[in-house]
C-alpha cells in the first residue's frame, strides 16, 4: 500500500496486490483475463470496501516494539514507507503503530487515525488508473487499485480521530485477527458473490435442481442409500461427495466392463496388430463402464464402419491432466481401429452456462470462441491421426448439424430436459436447447461432408469415450435416436459409450479434478517446478504420520493421491505393482510418501513437457486445418 495523500479535495491512495508469477497462462492465484470479468472483480472490491465502511467497525490500534512486532507478525503488514528504516534510525523508529480489525492487520504511519471504519467516507475506485494485469503477455499477475475517498464524515481538523495507541499489545488477539487473511479461502460475502458470477452460479443452480430431481425420481430406497454416501452427486455440472462407481452404474443404468468384454476388446484391438497392448486405462479399470460396447464389438467383427465422437467445453485457457484422460484413450481407440473421429468444442455451451453480459461492454461470447482455439491446440497435441480427425467449434459448424438438431428438438420435451439437467423456467432458453447440440454429433447425418452421405455412412455406428459425468446427455440422445437414422442402423441409432472414472484432484482421491481450484489441478501449461511444488505441497497422502507408524501399517493406497495418479499415468504395470507393495507395507524403495511423490513428479514432468513440446508446434494455421470441413473416411 502506498501511503494515502490528500490531493485536491479528496484523500487518495494506491494499493497493489501481487498474485504471483505466471506459469503458462495462469497465476498462482488466478484472475480472469476477460475485461468484463475483470470489471466485475473491481466492482466486488469496491463494494466490499464500502460495506466495511457501512458496518462501522471499530479499529484497534497498538504501539509495538518494532523488532518484536515484526518477529511476531511478519513484514507483510508494512508498506514501503514503514518497511525501510532510515540510515540513522531515531528512537521513534524503534516503534510501529499497527491497526487491527477483523481479518486485517496493517502498519500505519504516525499521526491521527480513525476510530472506526464509519469515519472513512465513500471509497471510489479510480477505474482509469486501476489495472488487472493478467493478459496473455503478462509475466506476473497483479491488481493495482487507485482509490479516492469521498464524503469524509470527520471534519478537517480530524475530529472523530484518535491518536494511537495502546502499548499493551496482546499478540494472540492480533494473530487471531489475521487468521482469516492467512487462509486462502474467500472471506468476504462479496468475494463469494463474485465467484458465483464468474464461475458457476448458473451451473450450481442447475446441479442443485438436478440433485433434487434425481432424488425425487429414484425410488425411496435408492435415494436413501445415495444420501448415506457422503452425498454423491455426479452429473454434467457437478461431481461431489464420495463416488461409488458401482452404484453410479446402477443409478445410470450403464454396464460394468466385465472380464469377458475386456478380452473381446483385447482381441479386436491388440489382435489386429494396430496397438501393442490394451491401454492402461482398460487394464486398470479406469475406463470401467459402457453402453452397447458389445454391439460395437459386433460391428467390428462384421467389418461394419463406425466412428468415434468426443468433445471438450472450453471453459479455461489451460486444460488439466483430467481432461487428458478421455483424449488419450480416444487416441488409442483411433489407433487401434484406424477409424474416423469427430471432436466437438462446445464454446456455445460454455457461454450459455458461464458467459456474462454487461451493458457497457456487451457479452463475452468471443472469449469462449478464442478458448476453443487454445484448447484445440492441446487436443491436437495429443496426437490423433490428422487425416481421420475433424475438430469443430459449435459456433462455426452448427449450421451443418442444424437439420439433426431440429429433429432432436422435435423429439425431446422440455420436461425431459428439465428432468435430466435440472433446468427450470428461470434458465435461459439456450441452456434448454443445448443438450440437442451435444447430442447431434452422435448421428452421422451431422457430417455429410466429413463422413459422407452414402447409405453406408448413414448407418455408421458411433462410439463416445468420455468420463461418466457426460452420460446424461447421451441417455437423452439414446432415447430418441431411432428417429434420426435409417431402420437398418446396427444400434438403432443409439450411440455407444465407454465411460471413465474421474482423475482425482490433488486434495483427495475421491472427487473429480476441475479447473476452478487451481491448486487442485495440474495444468498442461504448468512448468516442471510448479508441478513439483503442487505435488509435494498439495497431494493428499495416504501415508502415516510417523516413520514408525508407516513402517508398521504402510500407506492407505486408496486415498493416496500420488499413488492414484500413478495408476493413471505410469505405463509400467510391474513398477506400479512394486510401488504399491512397498508403499502399502512401509518397506523397500517406495516405503514413504516422499519417494512415491518424487516418482510421480518424474512421470508427470515427462508427460507434460513432451505435451508442451508438441503443443508449441501447433500454430493457429494448424488448428484451422484440423477444423476444415473435409472427408475423413
Ligand atoms: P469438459 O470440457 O468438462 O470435459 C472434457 C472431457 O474430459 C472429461 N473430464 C474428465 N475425465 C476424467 N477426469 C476428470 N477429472 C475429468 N474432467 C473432465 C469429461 O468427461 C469430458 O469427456 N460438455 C462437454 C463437452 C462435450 C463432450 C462431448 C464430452 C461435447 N460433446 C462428447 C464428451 C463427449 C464438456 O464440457 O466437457
Amino acid at each position: 500500500m502506498q501511503p494515502s495523500f490528500i490531493k485536491d479535495k479528496y484523500p487518495s491512495g494506491k494499493f497493489s496486490i501481487a498474485l504471483g508469477k505466471k506459469q503458462g497462462t495462469i497465476c498462482q492465484l488466478d484472475i480472469p483475463e476477460d475485461p468484463i470479468l475483470q470489471d466485475k472483480l473491481l466492482d466486488a472490491i469496491e463494494r466490499a470496501a464500502n460495506r466495511l465502511i457501512d458496518d462501522n467497525l471499530v479499529v484497534q490500534y497498538y504501539k509495538v516494539d518494532r523488532i518484536q512486532g515484526v518477529e511476531q507478525l511478519g513484514t507483510g503488514m508494512l508498506d514501503q514507507s514503514l518497511l525501510k528504516l532510515p540510515k540513522k534510525p531515531k528512537e521513534a523508529d524503534g516503534w510501529l503503530n499497527i491497526a487491527v480489525l477483523e481479518g486485517v492487520v496493517v502498519g500505519v504511519p504516525p499521526g491521527p487515525v480513525v476510530a472506526s471504519t464509519g469515519q472513512i467516507g465513500k471509497i471510489v475506485l479510480e477505474r482509469e488508473f486501476c489495472s488487472v494485469n493478467a493478459g496473455k503477455k503478462a509475466r506476473k499477475c497483479d491488481i493495482i487499485l487507485k482509490f479516492r475517498v469521498e464524503d469524509v464524515s470527520g471534519d478537517d481538523n480530524g475530529s472523530g480521530s484518535v491518536d494511537a495507541v495502546s502499548e499493551d499489545v496482546d499478540y494472540e488477539v492480533v494473530k487471531n485477527a489475521m487468521e482469516p487473511l492467512l487462509k486462502s479461502e474467500i472471506r468476504m460475502p462479496e468475494g463469494l458473490q463474485l465467484k458465483g458470477i464468474l464461475e458457476e452460479a448458473d451451473i450450481m443452480e442447475a446441479a442443485k435442481a438436478l440433485k433434487i430431481d434425481a432424488e425425487a425420481n429414484a425410488n425411496a430406497e435408492t435415494s436413501e442409500e445415495a444420501k448415506g454416501d457422503d452425498e454423491m452427486v455426479v452429473n454434467a455440472f457437478e461431481v461431489s461427495g464420495k463416488i461409488d462407481y458401482n452404484k453410479l452404474v446402477d443409478n445410470f443404468g450403464s454396464k460394468l466392463i466385465d472380464p469377458e468384454l475386456l478380452k473381446r476388446i483385447e482381441r479386436l484391438t491388440v489382435g489386429r496388430g494396430t496397438v501393442p497392448f490394451l491401454h492402461r486405462f482398460l487394464r486398470r479399470d479406469i475406463f470401467f463402464s459402457h453402453r452397447d460396447m458389445v454391439k460395437i464389438c459386433d460391428c467390428l467383427e462384421k467389418n461394419l464402419p463406425f466412428y468415434l465422437y468426443t468433445g471438450r467445453g472450453p471453459s479455461s485457457g489451460a486444460m488439466h491432466l483430467g481432461h487428458l484422460v478421455p483424449f488419450l484413450f480416444t487416441k488409442w481407440l483411433q489407433q487401434a481401429f484406424q477409424c474416423p473421429l469427430v471432436i466437438q468444442m462446445t464454446d456455445d455451451e460454455k457461454f450459455l452456462f458461464k458467459g456474462v453480459y454487461d451493458d457497457e461492454n456487451g457479452d463475452n461470447l468471443d472469449y469462449f470462441a478464442q478458448l476453443t482455439v487454445e484448447n484445440a491446440k492441446d487436443i491436437i497435441a495429443c496426437g490423433f491421426i490428422p487425416e481421420k480427425t475433424f475438430l469443430f467449434s459449435d459456433l462455426k459448424y452448427v449450421g451443418t448439424m442444424y437439420p439433426t438438431i431440429v429433429r432432436i428438438w422435435k423429439a425431446v420435451t422440455n420436461n425431459t430436459v428439465n428432468g435430466i439437467f435440472g433446468f427450470d423456467g428461470s434458465s435461459n432458453i439456450g441452456k434448454i436447447a443445448f443438450p440437442a447440440i451435444q447430442a447431434a454429433p452422435s448421428f452421422p447425418a451431422s457430417f455429410p461432408v466429413v463422413l459422407g452421405t452414402s447409405k453406408e455412412s448413414a448407418n455408421m455406428a458411433c462410439l463416445i469415450p468420455c468420463a461418466i459425468d457426460q452420460d446424461p446427455y447421451f441417455r437423452m440422445t439414446r432415447d430418441v435416436a431411432h428417429k434420426l437414422v435409417p431402420k437398418s442402423h446396427p444400434l438403432g441409432g443409439k450411440p455407444a459409450l465407454i465411460h471413465s472414472k474421474f482423475f482425482p484432484p490433488l486434495q483427495g482421491a475421491d472427487g473429480k479434478m476441475s479447473s476452478s481450484d487451481e491448486n487442485s489441478a495440474v495444468f498442461l501449461t504448468d512448468s516442471n517446478e510448479l508441478i513439483e511444488k503442487k505435488v509435494k505441497e498439495y497431494a493428499f497422502s495416504g501415508g502415516r504420520e510417523t516413520k514408525k507408524l508407516q513402517e508398521e501399517l504402510g500407506a492407505n493406497l486408496a486415498v493416496d493421491v500420488a499413488y492414484q495418479w500413478l495408476r493413471f499415468f505410469l505405463e509400467d504395470d510391474e513398477e506400479l505393482e512394486n510401488i504399491g507393495k512397498d508403499y502399502s507395507s512401509g518397506s523397500g524403495k517406495y516405503w514413504s510418501t516422499g519417494n512415491v511423490k518424487a516418482r510421480l513428479v518424474d512421470v508427470l514432468k515427462e508427460i507434460v513437457s513432451e505435451h508442451q513440446e508438441r503443443r508449441d508446434k501447433v500454430t493457429e494455421e494448424v488448428v484451422l486445418e484440423w477444423m476444415k470441413e473435409r472427408s475423413i473416411v
